[in-house]
């Protein structure tokens, strides 16, 4: 998202977040550190609050920044306004650390305003391990005259496995925007990877022509960096770029690899961040020609590949060495008003982290919830072989249905009676999935879970399938269906929708929906497909909200297995808290 400032307004809004700092240190007990201030004392609580995915106590974020494993401690840092519930004009990067991915908490904010490179606010950017392990933050710094421009920054104490203080580097900016490119198009360095000549490369997101683009720079020591002639790749049919991210995965197997691993056991990914959606491309990083060739572009159409099919952007992946696997994180935004965010006091949730590995088909990415999620399943409720007639609903009861973790496998036993599909061509399944809501039926489907649903499912979000019968294969939509998951006028109730790349024939159809208050990400076959939706029913709330699997499909289906586990809240909060 381009967020123009005028001069004067940036001139404003500095001196803003200049008084506010200086006011917040006379009145509370915040901390200065680097420049901005922050207070410790403050939780609100709404119905819509989540209870186990990551969200700081207050106020607006976004992006995930640099997430890395350093010393015992995985950290996240985050696009921040300290100010308020709302984008910021003056943003920064908030730090948090976690011992497992789940439970976190909040140390002083790593990066603040504070040198004509980055007085206007410190954007989004990425961590890279160098050998000794030696963090390094690279980060977009909007400048004095609005211009975005690439920073580094670097502990001021790599002892401190908390990395609690950041120095920025006395050189910056390291780069500028190059002639052709516009000073507010130039942002989101990566990761850095360092190619088998020892120099280092990165790729900043921007846009050229018309043309979306991954700026490649080079560096012998990581300070020092010079623009490569050609970009890593550029891409006709997108606009500008946010949020890069260059990372190979390996070929077999779902074990993640480093960042700087190249070998013909990998392959590559080039993610990128427009239009609301994160858009991914598999293909291959020729290091002599400094190109990345995708099995194929971007075509501005439904069948590009997507991380996920619903609310999530701005992401990255980060390689965690304690497992061997690559971690994936993204920003879920709110779907209900600027005024409602402002009344509640916070906007923006982190999703789950998630696992991120290649299909052994080699064709897309498949994602899961890290493990460690597990760790705070409670009671337990169980269905195993149970026939779902047609018309039939079923609730699963003896869970915490606000906060839940399920997982539903389904049986098809008619499956070769499924419609046809009748669409050729190209068809847009979000589409599909709006003709074809929960409510219609076909002959496999809908069926699926109802989450956060009243007892008389005048309140429910479905998330269901579609069988149809292709020309040699079958075809699997997913949608998640918010038409009807709040009672609430004000409030967006799009619909999403995907296909599952899937065959019904060899494999049953499974799908696991992390359930928390506002916040609904599932995961249909497995993983291949991921729809992540922010739901505000008006009465499905805390205790009220059920839980339920539906049929509305003229045939029957079978509850091959089902599972869903009570998820205790994390403990998410500030550093004091975790202190015996
Ligand atoms: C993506 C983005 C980035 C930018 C950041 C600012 O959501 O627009 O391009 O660095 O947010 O917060």
């Amino acid at each position: 998202m381009t967020r123009p400032l005028t001069d004067n307004m940036e001139i404003f809004a500095g001196l803003i977040v200049l008084i506010a700092c200086c006011c917040s240190l006379l009145i509370s007990n915040g901390n200065e550190i680097g420049g901005c201030s922050q207070t410790n004392n403050f939780f609100q609580y709404t119905n819509y609050r989540t209870s186990y995915h990551f969200q700081p106590s207050r106020n607006w974020i976004n992006d995930p920044n640099g997430p890395m494993y350093y010393k015992g401690f995985y950290h996240l840092f985050y696009q921040y306004n300290p100010l308020g519930a709302v984008f910021g004009d003056i943003m920064i990067w908030g730090h948090s650390a976690s011992y497992d991915l789940i439970n976190w908490f909040h140390l002083n904010h790593a990066l603040c305003p504070s040198e004509p490179y980055d007085i206007n606010s410190c954007w989004s950017g990425s961590t890279t391990i160098l050998p000794g392990s030696k963090p390094f933050i690279l980060y977009t710094g909007i400048d004095a005259n609005g211009r975005q421009v690439q920073n580094l920054a670097m502990p001021k104490n790599l002892s401190d496995p908390l990395l609690k203080e950041w120095v920025k580097f006395s050189g910056n900016p390291v780069m500028t925007p190059p002639n052709g490119v516009k000073k507010d198009d130039f942002r989101d360095p990566t990761t850095a990877w360092q190619g088998s000549d020892g120099e280092w490369r990165v790729i900043v997101g921007s846009r050229s022509n018309n043309q979306g683009i991954a700026i490649l720079y080079r560096s012998k020591d990581f300070m020092h960096w010079t623009k490569f002639q050609n970009p890593l790749y550029s891409s006709e049919r997108t606009g500008m770029w946010e949020c890069p991210d260059f990372y190979p995965v390996s070929i077999n197997g779902t074990k993640g690899v480093d960042t700087s691993v190249l070998n013909p056991s990998v392959k590559h990914v080039m993610k990128a961040s427009f239009n609301s959606h994160d858009y991914y491309m598999l293909g291959t990083y020729n290091p002599q020609m400094e190109k990345f060739f995708p099995l194929t572009d971007f075509e501005g159409t439904s069948s590009d590949l997507r991380y996920d099919y619903g609310k999530f952007y701005a992401s990255k992946t980060f390689f965690d060495n304690v497992k061997n696997r690559r971690i994936l994180w993204g920003w879920v935004n709110e779907s209900d008003s600027r005024q409602d965010d402002i009344e509640k006091g916070w906007s923006g949730v982190q999703s789950i982290p998630r696992q991120i590995w290649l299909d052994i088909n080699g064709k897309q990415l498949l994602q899961w919830p890290v493990e460690e999620i597990e760790t705070l399943r409670g009671k337990q409720a169980s269905i195993d072989d149970k026939k779902l007639e047609s018309g039939s609903v079923f609730e699963v009861s003896g869970i915490t249905a606000s906060q839940v973790d399920v997982e539903v496998v389904f049986e098809l036993p008619e499956l070769e009676e499924a419609d046809e599909f009748i669409n050729p061509g190209l068809v847009d399944p979000q589409l599909l999935c709006n003709d074809k809501n929960a409510l219609i039926p076909s002959r496999l489907g809908p069926f699926g879970l109802l989450a956060l649903a009243t007892e008389e499912l005048t309140e429910q979000t479905a998330i269901f399938f579609q069988i149809f019968r292709g020309h040699n294969r079958f075809v699997v939509l997913m949608c998640s269906d918010q038409s009807r998951s709040s009672l609430r006028k004000d409030v967006d109730k799009t619909t999403y929708g995907a296909f599952v790349d899937i065959d019904p024939r060899q494999e049953k159809i499974s799908l696991r929906s992390l359930i928390d208050h506002s916040m609904i990400e599932s995961f249909g076959g497995g993983g291949r497909t991921c729809i992540t939706s922010r739901v505000y029913p008006q009465l499905a709330t805390d205790k009220a909200a059920r839980l339920y699997v539906f049929n509305n499909g003229t045939l029957g289906v079978v509850i091959s297995s089902l599972n869903a586990w009570s998820i205790n809240e994390a403990r998410i909060g500030e550093e004091e808290s975790f202190k015996v």
